[in-house]
């Protein structure tokens, strides 16, 4: 399979950055530094999200969503400062440039404050938002449908014509919104300018075949949509983001909103990792889409994005958890001593990964001979085959007590029973 999914990026038409013209081009869209922010307890210093931007730049993101500039001084200065530097990189061929984007509600103070922090860019967005859906429209802003339509055509223009050249609108709760009236409201901003239609699932609520034929319903049945782009923002409220998104992809989204670690509002957001590697992975299941992300850099910076916000991945969190590439039943353990393909559908270094022993073996209870074995000759020791079999009867009893068995436990066995007078 990783030979497979090699071959097809060996087919794949050659990256070049901010390419907007290949259909089959996917934009990664990071929100890390806005929804991502919004995570309890995850708020960052304006230094930590500059730190952070830089590395998301590295990493080959399409667009920074640098914050929300209304929130706060604070936020405006971050989204500022990123928007100078980081949207600002030094003139080249072949440069990525970024697009920096601050996000707003429909309302002129919000779209003020986006404009003044990310003008600063090369390549500025506003994106701006208003809910669309029954209950939010009644319950929360307490309008009417044709207000809302009118309030969201309204700031669209109102954000194009402060000279902003990108304006991205999402209708929130778009994932329980009435369909015809989606048609309605996108067909009204793009008339007004807008580039992006960002289709977010706010509250996670949508199964995957349901969000894909949101997106497909949306793209078919949308007059001038052929003129923007479509976006996927998919909460993982029942743990479906990443299936959400791709399904999104796959019907005609070419930009999908993630974040690093998939932190966000409650139970968080896609996560980047994951919908970049199973694009990679199996994109030739997704008609041959690809992004731009350099995937090598995705273990450095969910460790950044871990350190600067405070909230550590669970060790079986998918890419990036300390168990992703680590193997412990004796069965997978012998599989992969013999082939890595065996159990490994991504390769370490595919993400920047590396692991303290070449197989990614870690020793426990059920962990079998072959691997055990493979461990003394890795730490340099050669017994023969009477005395490991002494050894293994120990190693096992010791096992069952313990979580991990480290190279400390084994070289303690070995000198019990083998080196003892
Ligand atoms: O979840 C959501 O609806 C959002 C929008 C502002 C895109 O975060």
């Amino acid at each position: 399979r990783i030979r497979a999914s090699q071959q097809q990026q060996r087919r794949r038409p050659e990256y070049v950055p901010n390419r907007i013209d290949d259909p089959n081009y996917v934009r990664i869209f990071d929100t890390t530094l806005r929804d991502g922010e919004q995570s309890p307890g995850a708020t960052m210093t304006s230094a930590e999200k500059l730190v952070v931007a830089r590395q998301l730049a590295r990493l080959g993101v399409d667009v920074i969503e640098a914050g929300f500039p209304a929130s706060s001084p604070d936020d405006l200065d971050a989204v500022r400062s990123i928007a100078i530097e980081v949207g600002n990189p030094p003139e080249g061929e072949g440069v990525h440039v970024p697009v920096i984007c601050g996000l707003s509600r429909c309302n002129r103070r919000d779209i003020d404050a986006a404009w003044e922090a990310v003008r600063h860019a090369r390549r500025p967005r506003i994106h701006t938002f208003i809910a669309t859906s029954e209950i939010h429209m009644q319950h929360k802003l307490r309008k009417t449908p044709e207000q809302v339509v009118a309030i969201a055509k309204e700031m669209v223009a109102y954000a194009r014509s402060l000279g902003c050249p990108d304006v991205e609108f999402s209708p929130e709760d778009a994932g329980r919104s009435n369909r015809e009236f989606l048609y309605h409201i996108l067909e009204e901003v793009i008339k007004a300018g807008a580039t992006t239609l960002n289709i977010p699932d706010t509250v996670g609520y949508t199964l995957p075949y349901e969000f894909g034929k949101l997106i497909a319903d949306i793209k078919a049945n949308t007059p001038g949509i052929e003129n923007a782009i479509i976006s996927t923002h998919c909460q993982n409220d029942l743990g479906l983001a990443t299936a959400n998104t791709l399904a999104g992809a796959r019907a005609g989204a070419r930009q999908l909103e993630v974040t690093i670690n998939g932190i966000g509002e409650r139970a968080g957001n896609a996560s980047l990792e994951e919908v970049v590697m199973a694009i990679k992975c199996r994109g030739e299941l997704l008609d041959g889409l690809y992004t731009g992300i350099h995937s090598q850099h995705i273990t450095l910076t969910s460790k950044m994005v871990q350190e600067h916000s405070g909230l550590h991945v669970q060790p079986h969190k998918a890419i990036v958890g300390a168990n992703a590439f680590a193997h412990e039943s004796g069965i997978h353990q012998d599989g992969m001593l013999k082939y890595k393909g065996t159990y490994e559908i991504i390769s370490p270094d595919d993400i920047g990964l590396t692991r303290a022993n070449e197989f990614g073996i870690v020793l426990g209870k059920l962990s079998g001979r072959h691997a055990v074995r493979s461990k003394l000759v890795e730490i340099g020791y050669e017994i023969s085959d009477k005395e490991f079999e002494d050894f293994f009867k120990r190693y096992k009893e010791v096992a069952e007590k313990k979580k991990r068995v480290t190279d400390e436990d084994i070289e303690a066995l070995l000198s019990d029973e083998i080196f003892q007078p």
